[in-house]
């Protein structure tokens, strides 16, 4: 939750937040798990709380060229399904080893490796089936959505950076390595969330490349923020282990610079992601709230 005292954000928020945990209750009741473990595990950590900021910024994105972002929550919550997926993984014991992860145990220290691993996977899969539940879009539009989500979840987004990531660990690399890690392995499905938000309420090629440039800023300055709270956090606060990014030799914005360089590249980037939304003139307010939220958050 936003620490500022923003009531506006807070509500909006709120409300937008609630919309996904009803969405995404919906969506698993649909699909009942071969195995009974399996889907209580899927389950642990989908539900386990979250910021859901994919999701809802990929209904804010819709509502920002005018359409109404709630029509898309089926798409919106196939996204928050890989986020989750990709969390399950990045804190198995050959990744990242952590023990906790939105306020609680991490899957596989209730669950065991092998079945965390699989409800990462049975997560990521159907997510895919659960983006093509969604309804009253063209299927050529919806296509193209699949198409955009695949391309960033995968080697050349998400995992791409987090190959990167593993790669990095206990190295001095150079400052552009860094920035594509991180637009790769956070940049890449916020990028896609934003993206498939606007395709789906049928955003002209300018709205388009507009909510582009807000995403991938949005994106870097996410991970910055991460980076810094991974020192500074609060446990209670941010639900996961304060130092994971030392006791892994990480390479990380704190790291490679310093934390005064690093939060003033968050503020850098933030301010791009504002700036990104003048030309739209539509309905940003709520994009412009969460890019500020990304420099002042403390979860
Ligand atoms: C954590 O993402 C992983 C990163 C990409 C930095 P979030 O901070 O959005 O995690 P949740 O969904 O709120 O738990
Ligand atoms: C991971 O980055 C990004 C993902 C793709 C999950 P981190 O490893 O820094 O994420 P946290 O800090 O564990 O949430
Ligand atoms: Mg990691
Ligand atoms: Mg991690
Ligand atoms: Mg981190």
């Amino acid at each position: 939750m936003p620490s500022r005292e923003n009531e506006m954000l807070k509500a909006e928020w709120e409300k937008r937040r609630a919309l996904v945990e009803e969405g995404l209750v919906r969506e698993l009741r649909e699909d009942e798990a071969f195995d009974a473990r399996l889907a209580e595990s899927m389950k642990y950590s989908l539900m386990a709380g979250g910021k859901r900021l994919r999701p809802i910024l990929l209904m804010a994105a819709a509502d920002a060229v005018g359409a109404r972002g709630e029509d898309y929550l089926t798409s919106a919550c196939a996204l928050e399904m890989i986020h989750t997926y990709s969390l399950i993984h990045d804190d198995l014991p050959a990744m990242d080893d952590d023990d906790y992860r939105r306020g609680r145990l991490t899957n596989h220290k209730v669950y065991g490796a092998g079945v965390a691993t699989l409800a990462g996977d049975a997560l990521l899969t159907m997510a895919f089936e659960v983006l093509l539940r969604q309804k009253g879009v063209a299927p050529e539009t919806l296509v193209r959505v699949v198409r955009e989500v695949s391309i960033a979840a995968g080697p050349n987004g998400m995992v791409g950076g987090q190959a990167l990531d593993l790669a990095s660990e206990g190295k001095q690399i150079d400052r552009e390595t860094l920035r594509r890690m991180h637009m790769a392995k956070t940049g890449a499905l916020f990028r896609a969330a934003v993206r498939s938000g606007a395709i789906l309420a049928g955003a002209d090629e300018s709205a388009l490349a507009a909510l582009t440039e807000y995403a991938e800023a949005f994106g870097l300055a996410f991970q910055i923020t991460d980076d810094i709270l991974d020192v500074t956090g609060d446990e209670a606060a941010i639900g996961k282990p304060v130092g994971s990014d030392e006791r892994n030799h990480k390479s990380t914005y704190v790291t490679l610079t310093s934390l005064d360089e690093a939060k003033r590249l968050a503020r850098e980037a933030a301010d791009r992601a504002h700036r990104a939304l003048a030309p739209l003139g539509g309905k940003t307010e709520f994009l412009d709230e969460l890019a500020e939220y990304l420099v002042t958050r403390d979860r």
